[in-house]
């Protein structure tokens, strides 16, 4: 699972009088100079999200879903098939791994299942952070690296934790990148996204990557599911609700994942009798029409290690919400003296903002918005005055409330599609969406935008049914529960 680690935790305040004056860099400033006041004027223009705006972005996801679901190629969205075709039913009892890669920190995880009556017995993690040189790596060090930690794992397994004898251990292996599946447990990568950049995996069978290197650390264990995050999610979330149709990951990246009948996807070629439902990884990142870009949009994206895909991504995800604050902010100060005569250093360098810091800007309510003041010090370098700290608020609402109400948007094409195909069986009836990620847990504001737009979008009476909820932890849970379902001994 993507996790963006937002705390909600206030970091110290620091009297910019008792630390030394951060370093600061003097550029020219441009001669036709605006106020930070008039840039901001725009940017909530830009940035605009009002309704029959949002009407035209959900019907165009679903429009775009039809089409990646009618023929590979044909659609922004991939609409990836995910051989998940039978959903965990509760029966499953054992105990299974799951490894989950997705973003800046990678989990491995025990369960042991006890069936309908003992559901999840227990469960144990470990969390590593992937070192930052690995995202650059070759393909065989990350996977060496992921193969190492994992068998440290496996060998403090005991306790409330048993594995039958002579048996391999088996893995289910969330892997939160856009894979094109070839069978449960096999799948290539299509693309790195989230600023990964290791040589050699794209094109490659994933599972075989890290059965490789599982074997290269004597392990004895297999993969015995590869699934998407969203598809862990929906696993998992499934397992506990039979109501749950739908499952978004909004964290580092984003995407959503949501259970399709098995007629509707021309591209299956299946015999019209075939009847019953998979589970389909829309790839929704890379969704591009009818969005509310600016300028600073624009420019993260080329300077991006993958421009011109993502953006959806781009625009609402934990990834990129800091850095295109920060790019607004930098403007503000390079065209409007917005914090003074200098540039600061840190303020120049692209991703030094992060999400978690503008999420924390905006709970702060103290009267002078001191932790707004340290925040900018601390991460920007700036010494700022009370309003340069109201104007960075509002940016960073500004850029949240977008993410969010598009991020709802989203999720009502996904919905406004499923329900065109099966009138009723939907909207008539209770239908969750399981939300995961650390942007959805840790940032209020957005997760408040997120519904307006579901709501508003949908109508009260509709939005009733409409139940979207945070799912917690759901893809360890849910890939451990299909390398059950897909077990090569017998249940
Ligand atoms: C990946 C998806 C993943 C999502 C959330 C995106 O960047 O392409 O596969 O599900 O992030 O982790």
């Amino acid at each position: 699972m993507s996790v963006i680690t937002a705390t909600s935790a206030v970091p110290p305040l620091h009297s910019p009088r008792s630390t030394p004056r951060p370093r600061v860099a003097m550029m020219v400033r441009s001669s036709n100079a605006v106020s930070a006041a008039s840039i901001l004027t725009k940017l909530h223009s830009d940035c605009a999200t009002p309704l029959p705006l949002l009407r035209q972005v959900s019907h165009a996801m679903a429009a775009d879903m039809r089409a990646g679901l009618a023929a590979d190629g044909a659609s922004d969205l991939k609409m990836i098939l995910s051989f998940v075709d039978s959903l965990p039913t509760g029966d499953e009892n054992g105990l299974y791994y799951a490894l989950d890669l997705g973003g800046t920190n990678f989990r491995v995880m025990r369960v042991q299942l006890g069936g309908k009556e003992g559901r999840v017995v227990a469960t144990e993690f470990d969390q590593v952070t992937i070192p930052h040189e690995l995202m650059f790596a070759t393909s065989e060090e990350l996977f060496d690296f992921i193969a190492s930690k994992l068998a440290k794992f496996v060998e403090k397994e005991g306790g409330k934790f048993e594995s039958r004898r002579g048996r391999t251990r088996e893995v289910g292996f969330t892997f939160s990148f856009a894979v094109k599946q070839t069978s449960i447990n096999s799948g290539v990568l299509i693309k790195w996204t989230k600023g990964f950049a290791v040589s050699g995996t794209e094109g490659r069978d994933v599972v075989a990557c890290l059965n490789e290197a599982m074997g290269r650390q004597g392990l004895n264990m297999r993969v015995s599911a590869l699934v998407n995050d969203t598809v862990g999610a929906l696993a998992g979330a499934r397992y506990w609700d039979d109501n749950v149709m739908v499952a978004v990951i909004l964290g580092t990246g984003t995407n959503a994942s949501y259970v399709e009948r098995v007629d509707n996807i021309p591209k299956l070629h299946a015999p019209k009798s075939a009847g019953g439902s998979t589970i389909i990884n829309t790839e929704w990142g890379a969704f591009s029409r009818g969005l509310p870009l600016t300028e600073f949009d624009r420019e993260m994206d080329a300077a991006s290690i993958n421009p011109g895909q993502q953006i959806f991504e781009k625009t609402i995800s934990g990834m990129y919400l800091g850095e295109i604050v920060r790019r607004v902010l930098h403007r503000m100060a390079e065209d409007a003296t917005l914090f003074g005569d200098s540039i600061p250093e840190k303020l120049q360098m692209p991703f030094s903002l992060r999400t978690p810091d503008i999420c924390t800007m905006q709970q702060d309510s103290s009267k002078d918005l001191e932790v707004v003041g340290s925040i900018l010090y601390d991460v920007a370098g700036v010494n700022s005055k009370l309003e340069s700290r109201k104007i960075v608020v509002d940016v960073c609402e500004t850029i949240a409330k977008r993410g969010g109400r598009l991020a709802g948007a989203g999720i009502v094409g996904i919905l406004q599609k499923m329900e065109g195909d099966s009138k009723g069986a939907v909207f008539g009836k209770r239908t969750v969406v399981a939300m995961d990620g650390g942007l959805y847990e840790h940032y209020p504001e957005y997760r408040r935008h997120l519904q307006d737009a579901v709501t508003e979008l949908l109508g009260p009476e509709i939005s009733k049914n409409i139940i979207v909820q945070h799912s917690k932890d759901g893809s360890g849970i849910g890939a451990a529960l299909l390398a059950a379902t897909n077990s090569i001994y017998p249940h």
